[in-house]
């Protein structure tokens, strides 16, 4: 039977031992805080970007909220971004994606100052956590990790099997887990993957990040492996309130027996991404990244 990580209690954790560097920062006058940019209304952008709200006021950080139309232009979204870069009261800015098709995500992304980049996103960031340098470092991977650290699950050595390689999640969770202060050694598994089973059984840690819904089925892991669950999936359910259920891109209740560890959905890594957020909103407003 497995540990059942438990990332609300991590998220907890890492909101306390952040207090100390609020009130430091409190003491220079200065209130880390977040331009938060949504465009359309997409409803589970619509759920993230208010839990984020919610957990940096509760945190006693800012946030500016900015809400554009669905038929919002690039021009629209880019002046913005231009006045938030030049805004001394603004430490970080994050755009939600996705972005309505009409809108380049690249062009948006890449025209956030570095310096205020607590999304991890910019090709400077990017880049600097390819070279193992200083930098943002995105919020779900960082939560990631930090769950399996917590956790004393071992990566040294150990096989990491990544599913997606979406720039949000497995691109960069890939290259974090193969830093030598890590030492995994990671295979990133996507569309092309021919005979997925066969991979994902090698896994000491499986960490899946597709968003398809049950994916991941006990007779793809091998016993005692540790299962990090990413997806965060809306599935009909006509006896909940709201129509829907989150489901993750593993199956849950089939794994639970046969894993070490596991991350339940919600309650996993979604709370950790929003803890990580909030510590690199306190980064920004601290000047430790200049791009
Ligand atoms: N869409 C899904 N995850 C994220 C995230 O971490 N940041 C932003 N900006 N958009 C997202």
């Amino acid at each position: 039977m497995a540990v059942i990580i438990d990332g609300r209690a991590a998220a907890l954790k890492l909101q306390d031992r952040l207090k100390a560097r609020l009130a430091a920062l409190r003491e220079r006058g200065i209130v880390p805080s977040l331009a938060v940019i949504l465009v359309g209304e997409n409803p589970a952008s619509l759920s993230y970007v208010g839990a984020k709200e919610k957990a940096l006021a509760e945190a006693g950080m800012g946030s500016r909220d900015f809400r554009l139309p669905e038929a919002a232009t690039q021009g629209e979204l880019l002046s913005l971004i231009a006045e938030l870069n030049a805004d001394p009261l603004i430490h970080g800015i994050l755009v939600q994606l996705p972005l309505p098709p009409h809108i380049s995500e690249d062009s948006v992304i890449a025209a956030i100052d570095p310096a205020k980049d607590v999304d991890g996103f910019h090709p400077v960031s990017m880049g600097n956590l390819v070279l193992g340098r200083p930098g943002f470092l995105p919020c779900t991977p960082h939560g990631v990790l930090v769950l399996l650290r917590d956790y004393g699950i071992p990566l040294a050595g150990a096989h990491a099997v990544i599913l997606g390689r979406s720039n949000i999640v497995g691109r960069p969770l890939a290259n974090l887990l193969a830093r030598r202060e890590q030492n995994a050694t990671v295979t990133l598994c996507h569309t092309g993957t021919r005979d997925l089973a066969s991979i994902t059984r090698q896994a000491d840690i499986l960490i899946a990040a597709v968003g398809k819904p049950g994916l991941v089925t006990a007779d793809m892991i091998k016993e005692g492996a540790a299962v990090i669950d990413v997806g965060v999936n809306r599935v009909p359910d006509p006896r909940a309130k709201k129509g829907y259920r989150l489901r993750g891109d593993v199956d849950f209740e089939g794994l639970v027996q046969k894993t070490s560890f596991i991350s339940p959905v919600p309650g996993g890594v979604g709370p950790m991404t929003i803890a990580m957020l909030l510590q690199n909103v306190a980064q920004a407003a601290e000047g430790v990244f200049h791009g």
